[in-house]
């Protein structure tokens, strides 16, 4: 890996063994954008890669006899009214009115490492050795004011980071009206635009479109989250380009509020790639000596199709992204007591169900809503963190010693940022609430967004809650957030911050996140918003992992899963076995079919298992036991592969391979049954060709432990069977795994279920 700078041709050259980034100072002193994309040998000059052209209508930047003209270059920054007519990266307001700038080049440096941008989140480096940084500083002399654009190229990942920042240093009143965090410019427009978007309990869709000129985009003004709609991610790939090969780009926003993502396509097919924080009602003024930083973007080039993408910015965040003492550990598996009863307990109830739960090996409790003031339903008490005692009589202080006393850990729900109309908290300071005077006042689930911009909010919301903290034992949290912001406007703040507001709030969240963490740095935080409307890599960087979706159905969450594996490694999704029929959908699928999908997640149960059979109990032990033996390798160790995709057929496979490539497990899912069907294979992948292995599957009929079934399977065979052969690795991956469709009748038909264990024989 290196960064180095080309005094003749003044282009920087930012390369490892994966990728290159190509870039040179124009000779109006602007940056321009050469190349980006597989790795190429270092030399001296790339100044051929730059066209320019004399084209009627355009605006010519420089004095004659030049013919550079910014709309058809491709630049690393470009701002508005230069006669380039696509959309600027930035824009600032003078104290004349004007917008036109002019940043030239100034000065740069490379040093190792890669610098905090804290109190933003932000992949980070170890070791100097990881990855260099360039930082290239323009200036403005009009204004007087620095832009720094920064990047960080890994050593180990294809991938380079980017942020921006504007510091003023002279005395006139500036205004950046824009400012998103990166720019780029690819040379054609041969690309499909790739996205996930979605909604509550069906988020991570993925979408793909073919790029067409002018521009689309993936957008969040949500303000309180980056939104179960649209992820903050998209992607561009090559037509041809499947999971295993070709070229694509992928984009990722470290950020957990409103976004904008890009295309835009000029009719000279040059497609520009845009990533930020979204402008609209975004002004932000610096006054003489105050700097803003943009977010980062997190930028991966694979040839290895979308699957080398995702396996990219799995390992990147789960060890450069995600921190702390559960970054490298497997997750506790835990039962959530929510969809077992919603606000409806009191101690004795949670303390049967967590004592059900020990007996079958679940590790953590966690007591979701309902705790605190007179919380009965959601219409109130949100504000108020101080236990109900007639819910809970001993206090959280009590029922988490109770539940200690049965050998497992307790954890807790919170939604730090909501406030009820009916609570102690809203009467105090009504004032509070994000809310615009004079107007009325959106609800949500009956309760409204606390103004997270102004200190003092953030201040009294800690002290409330680090309280009970303090005198419990807590080992986890999960952190909800159940609704979106509306008439975004802060009582706190000046008419001139009021364009602060949003991006503030997400400040605040990440300031209390930060004091949370930094006090009690054991506990492990699950970020939750609605299910997933926030699970983005700033939010990662705070908690390790997200609770993925309020939809715990089988089914669905295959497509929910699988989407969010473009981007999210697997132990950051939180993944539970829910009752059936399921809450959401009211569907029937087996239990070892819910087990099956949610083993590849930070596994848990969110339901009563008092209620279940005694044969059922037996097969959520199983379960257990299979998580505990293979989630070092699930969530930790191993490399993910998404095999067969849910939004393209009946059949849904996906598997994990060790990075020493002597173990991988492989779940293959349908949804509905087929008689008489085709035969199947499952061709796997990143195995050792020349390893041999054994291949072993469960095939025990449902039969066994579902008692309306027994007998159902007519061939007498309702004993626990598994399937067992060995074969080499090649043969795993080219001639594939024969998926035998009477196991798949066995295991009750619908939306029935294998896992195959792969072994390196010894
Ligand atoms: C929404 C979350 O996604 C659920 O898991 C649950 O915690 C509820 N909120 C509680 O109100």
């Amino acid at each position: 890996m290196a960064i180095i700078f080309h005094e003749k041709g003044r282009e920087f050259h930012l390369f490892n063994k994966e990728v290159s980034y190509l870039m040179r100072i124009m000779e109006n002193g602007q940056m321009e954008h050469l190349y980006y994309g597989r790795g190429l040998r270092d030399k001296e000059e790339f100044g051929y890669l730059h066209e320019e052209m004399q084209r009627s209508l355009m605006a010519v930047c420089m004095p004659e006899p030049s013919v550079l003209s910014m709309q058809y270059t491709r630049q690393e920054y470009p701002s508005y009214g230069t006669g380039d007519y696509r959309s600027p990266a930035f824009t600032i307001i003078q104290e004349n009115g004007s917008r036109i700038v002019n940043f030239t080049y100034v000065s740069h440096e490379i040093f190792g490492g890669k610098k905090s941008l804290a109190p933003l989140p932000a992949t980070y480096t170890e070791k100097e050795e990881e990855a260099q940084t360039l930082e290239i500083t323009l200036h403005d002399d009009v204004i007087d004011t620095d832009m720094v654009l920064s990047y960080t190229i890994y050593e180990d990942y294809p991938v380079i980071t980017r942020n921006v920042r504007f510091v003023h240093r002279g005395g006139g009143k500036i205004v950046l009206d824009r400012a998103l965090s990166m720019s780029m410019e690819f040379m054609d427009m041969d690309y499909e635009l790739v996205h996930l978007a979605g909604a509550w309990a069906r988020e991570r869709y993925v979408k793909t479109r073919k790029l067409e000129m002018g521009i689309q985009a993936v957008q969040n003004l949500s303000g309180t989250g980056s939104s179960g709609e649209h992820n903050p991610f998209i992607a561009l790939k090559r037509p041809h380009t499947t999971e295993n090969q070709g070229e694509v780009y992928g984009f990722s926003f470290v950020y957990s509020g409103n976004f904008l993502a890009q295309v835009e396509v000029s009719p000279f097919d040059m497609t520009r790639v845009m990533m930020g924080i979204h402008p609209e009602g975004f002004a932000w003024e610096l006054k003489q000596g105050e700097s803003f930083q943009t977010p980062e973007t997190v930028m991966v080039y694979s040839n290895r199709g979308l699957n080398g993408m995702s396996q990219a910015y799995h390992r990147l965040y789960r060890t450069r992204l995600i921190r702390g003492k559960w970054r490298d550990q497997a997750r506790p598996i835990l039962l959530n007591n929510w969809e077992a009863t919603y606000f409806d307990f009191d101690e004795e109830k949670l303390l049967e169900i967590a004592k059900r739960a020990k007996e079958a090996g679940v590790e953590l409790f966690v007591l979701d809503d309902g705790w605190f003031g007179k919380r009965n339903d959601d219409y109130s008490s949100l504000g108020d963190w101080y236990v109900n005692l007639k819910k809970l009589p001993g206090g959280i202080s009590g029922l988490s010693a109770k539940i200690e006393a049965l050998e497992m850990k307790f954890g807790l729900w919170v939604e730090l940022e909501m406030v009820n109309e009916d609570s102690d908290l809203y009467r105090a300071h009504p004032d509070w609430i994000i809310g615009a005077p004079g107007r009325f006042q959106s609800h949500g689930r009956h309760q409204y967004v606390l103004d997270f911009s102004r200190k003092e909010v953030v201040d009294c919301v800690y002290e409330m809650i680090a309280r009970v903290i303090r005198e419990s034992s807590i080992s986890y949290i999960k952190w909800d957030m159940n609704r979106y912001m509306s008439e975004p406007y802060s009582r706190g703040a000046e008419a001139g911050e009021q364009g602060k507001v949003m991006h503030r709030y997400i400040l605040g969240v990440y300031d209390l996140y930060t004091r949370l963490t930094e006090e009690f740095p054991d506990i492990l935080f699950e970020s939750c918003a609605s299910g997933g409307a926030r699970f983005d890599p700033g939010m990662l960087y705070f908690a390790p992992q997200t609770w993925t979706s309020d939809d715990t159905d089988a089914g669905e969450r295959m497509k929910i899963q699988y989407g969010t594996s473009f981007v999210y490694p697997l132990v950051s999704m939180g993944c539970h076995v829910s009752a059936v029929p399921n809450h959401q959908l009211q569907r029937m699928t087996p239990l070892e079919t819910r087990g099956n999908v949610a083993c590849f997640g930070a596994f848990g149960y969110e339901l009563d298992l008092n209620l279940l059979s005694g044969r059922e109990m037996e097969v959520v032990k199983r379960q257990i036991a299979f998580v505990k033996k293979y989630r070092e390798l699930i969530q930790i160790e191993g490399d993910f592969y998404r095999l067969r995709s849910p939004f393209e057929g009946n059949d849904t496979a996906w598997l994990v391979v060790s990075r020493d490539r002597t173990q991988a497990v492989a779940g293959f899912y349908q949804r509905l049954n087929k008689t008489n069907a085709s035969w199947l294979r499952l061709q796997l992948q990143g195995l050792e060709e020349d390893m041999l292995y054994e291949v072993s599957c469960d095939v025990t009929p449902v039969s066994i432990y579902d008692e309306e079934r027994a007998g159902l399977d007519g061939n007498g065979q309702e004993k626990e069977q598994v399937k067992k052969y060995r074969a080499y690795g090649a043969e795993l991956m080219y001639a594939g795994i024969p998926v035998d469709r009477r196991d798949l009748d066995r295991k009750g038909g619908d939306f029935a279920s294998l896992i195959y264990t792969i072994t390196k024989c010894i």
